[in-house]
């Protein structure tokens, strides 16, 4: 790329906002405090309207709405959709009615994907809004029109996993379900299109066998943010250390509680936001 003549740019030192249904995508959230340290980041969970999966689109496009004007708010200079099926159900309409830049993670997972396979058959396993949105399988067709996909929707999986017991026999049993269609299928590479499966990887590994490759779009996303702060110039100081600090609509107590296994970092205080579209943006912060 040839830069712009101002390449030099001062260190940009707002957050960086991030939304997700709920806890799922503090799987986004860990991959962004590795890669970027140095940068601060609010996360509202939206755990009030937990699972946005099988609601369907326009509700959860109202509630995507909602909680990009909450970070706004937050004075952010990028807002991450976390969560798949935000990012399904809104992300064109986020962009187009916020000055904030605005990324979500189908485009990554998606393009991802297409470089990843061999045999240009990919499989999906999603919730139900991300899966009729057909939003992955267009991404897809855009980069490569000759890749086929099986999209296989999960209804179970997201609510059996953030549940808790991860290595329990249901939640095997629903994996086992999900990913029967992929196998018989035959594809090489699986999009787990959802922020929760990273948290099943090894289970997905073993019931999918060694010749699948994986593609967690927490991962790529954060490589996404990464570029964009470089190219846009808003990026930190990198000579610093960055702080995380949280808000959820659902109760707070048990958003730390379960959160902290999705973000394998400590959560201390998280600030309650009433949520949803018509509710006013302050929050109060309470927690330890
Ligand atoms: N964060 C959501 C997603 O990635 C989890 C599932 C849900 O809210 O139903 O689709």
């Amino acid at each position: 790329m040839i830069g712009r003549a101002d390449a030099e740019h001062e260190p940009d030192p707002r957050p960086i906002g991030v939304f997700d249904s709920g806890v799922g995508g503090l799987t986004v959230l860990h991959e962004c405090l590795v890669n970027l340290p140095h940068e601060d980041f609010i996360y509202l969970g939206d755990t009030g309207n937990f699972p946005y999966g099988p609601k369907g689109l326009a509700e959860v496009r109202a509630l995507a709405f909602a909680n990009a004007a909450f970070l706004v708010s937050h004075h952010v200079k990028l807002i991450v959709v976390a969560c798949n099926s935000a990012t399904a159900a809104a992300l064109p309409q986020l962009q187009a009615s916020f000055e904030t830049p605005i990324l979500g993670v189908v485009i990554p997972g998606a393009r991802a994907a297409v470089q990843e396979t061999r045999n240009r058959r990919v499989g999906l396993l999603a919730s139900e809004a991300t899966v009729s949105s057909a939003s992955y399988q267009q991404a897809i067709s855009t980069l490569d029109a000759g890749i086929e996909v099986r999209a296989v929707a999960c209804p179970r999986l997201a609510p059996l996993i953030q549940e808790g017991d991860v290595f329990s026999e249901e939640v095997e049993r629903a994996v086992r379900e999900y990913t029967a269609p992929l196998k018989s299928f035959g594809c090489d590479t699986v999009i787990l299109g959802c922020t929760h499966y990273p948290l099943v990887t090894p289970m997905l590994r073993r019931l999918l066998g060694p010749g699948v490759a994986l593609i967690n779009s927490a991962e790529e996303t954060s490589l996404e943010i990464t570029e964009t702060l470089k190219r846009k110039g808003i990026a930190n100081r990198r000579d610093r250390e960055g702080g995380y600090t949280f808000f959820s609509t659902g109760e707070p107590e048990s958003f730390r509680q379960v959160g902290a296994r999705f973000l394998q970092l400590p959560i201390r205080e998280v600030g309650h936001w009433v949520g949803g579209a018509s509710s006013p943006i302050s929050a109060t912060r309470v927690g330890a």
